[in-house]
């Protein structure tokens, strides 16, 4: 059963190419971008050649030929759903033609209508490209591993361990180097385009159900920006008092789920129950007097303001009568922000700053603290520092989520971790046991 996760590790990276071609299509489509007009439509030629060589050469034979004829022969059901995945596979190469077509330079001066043709066209391509791919991981795999013997797997299986993505082969012409380096530039976060795609992941320890009970659940959570689509159907699960890890690399999508749950992204489609509610289309300021705070990345302090006013912005939804107890409460916290109360917060250290935004979400009184990335920028003996305070306040019974690139003392001091990966859970387990993974150690440890 190893091609299932070699396909869907190709699945993920061929996201990551087709959000690429997302990103060209607004900018085609944008007049203030009409100077980049010409080297975004050779890029979105070799995107076209890219796709073309991948599928022919490397994804449909030897899914087609194999892993499909078994599903046919050993289900009645599977026969049907691999009629509709051949004729995607029978249609995505004449939709690639045209939009390489539409996508020359000639074609594009001369017809009017061609630069919207091809945002649509682009548009069309990829939604179908994600139904295929949905169809395949949600279906016709699950039922694959149901029907299909152990000699049927081992023909499968030996055929796609000698596969190589021609943008991820170190090996790789010129031509495909040039082309993975420009669908990277294009990338509006580094993606780490095709570096993970070969790490194939999966479910750790079932995960246990909480003692106290889940304060949030996530499920099939899905968010876009326009065409992007950063989350595809998230689920997670965090325990009453619990200290929840989430880590990936850049552009995963961890911010972006911050913001879903916090409420100032919107979902777009999915669940966010919170203490046993659906929160998922409730304000962001009801989520706040609800008890969820999100400790913004980068702090977003206000430099200018003193650090005591910094600290009542996070009060706004609690009666003016607490807030004296509730600056007394994070003072006690954090004694260096009492002693500098009137000074402007720009005076303070990263890692003060990175307290006082702590201590302004804490104003809140959160059952559910969201930290996205709090070590980000700091030296070595304050991150310990800021994993100290984590520590702390989780010992003070308050459920925490946090978004980590430090993964390895994240994981550390998480009782339950989630690995994200281009905007799909790809792992889950105790934070500790995480660590010990191969995988994860490659892929996010550099160990
Ligand atoms: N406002 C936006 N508009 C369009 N795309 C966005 C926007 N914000 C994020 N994205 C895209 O969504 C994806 C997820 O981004 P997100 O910021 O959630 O990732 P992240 O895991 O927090 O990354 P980082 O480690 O860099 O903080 C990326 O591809 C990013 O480029
Ligand atoms: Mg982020």
């Amino acid at each position: 059963m190893r091609a299932l996760a070699t396909i869907e590790a190709e699945h993920r990276n061929m996201w990551r190419v087709t959000n690429a071609l997302g990103v060209l299509a607004d900018r085609l489509g944008d007049p203030r971008a009409a100077a980049d007009r010409p080297t975004d439509l050779a890029t979105v030629a070799l995107i076209a050649d890219y796709l073309e060589s991948f599928t022919e050469r490397f994804h449909h034979p030897k899914e087609s030929d194999l892993l499909f004829t078994h599903i046919r022969r050993r289900s009645n059901e599977g026969a049907a759903i691999i009629d509709r995945l051949e004729r995607d596979h029978e249609m995505s190469p004449h939709q690639v033609e045209r939009i390489r077509d539409l996508a020359r330079p000639a074609v594009v001066a001369t017809e009017a209508a061609a630069l919207a043709t091809l945002v649509e066209e682009i548009g069309s391509f990829r939604h179908r490209l994600g139904e295929h791919m949905r169809l395949e991981e949600d279906v016709t795999f699950p039922l694959a591993r149901q029907v299909l013997t152990a000699e049927d797997w081992a023909e499968v299986d030996a055929a796609f361990d000698a596969h190589v993505d021609p943008l991820g082969d170190p090996n790789a012409p010129a031509e495909i180097a040039l082309l993975r380096a420009r669908i990277t530039q294009l990338l509006p976060a580094p993606e780490g385009l095709g570096g993970r795609s070969d790490v194939v992941v999966e479910k750790l320890a079932p995960r246990r159900a909480a003692a106290q009970g889940t304060l949030l659940a996530v499920s099939g959570l899905t968010c876009r920006y326009g065409r992007i689509e950063a989350l595809h159907g998230v689920d997670i699960e965090i325990g009453t008092g619990e200290l929840v890890a989430l880590v990936g690399a850049n552009g995963a999508g961890k911010t972006t789920l911050l913001r879903c749950i916090s409420g100032v992204q919107p979902a777009a489609a999915g669940a966010i129950r919170y203490g046993g509610q659906d929160i998922t289309r409730l304000r962001a300021d009801a989520r706040v007097r609800a008890g969820i705070a999100q400790v913004p990345e980068g702090r977003q302090v206000f430099g200018p303001m003193s650090i005591e006013d910094n600290l009542v912005m996070g009060a706004y939804t609690r009666p003016s009568g607490e807030i004296r107890t509730g600056l007394d409460e994070v003072y006690d916290l954090f004694p260096i922000l009492r002693e500098r109360r009137k000074l402007p917060a720009g005076t303070l250290s990263g890692g003060q700053q990175q307290m006082l935004a702590v201590g302004r979400a804490m104003m809140s009184r959160p059952k559910l603290l969201l930290l996205d990335e709090p070590s980000m920028g700091l030296a070595p003996l304050i991150v310990e520092e800021i994993f100290r305070i984590v520590k702390m306040l989780k010992e003070a019974g308050i459920t925490i989520l946090l978004v980590e690139q430090n993964a390895r003392a994240a994981l550390a001091v998480a009782d339950h971790a989630y690995v994200l990966e281009t905007g799909s859970v790809t792992l889950e387990g105790p934070g500790p046991e995480l660590l010990k993974n191969d995988d994860v150690r490659r892929a996010y440890l550099g160990m």
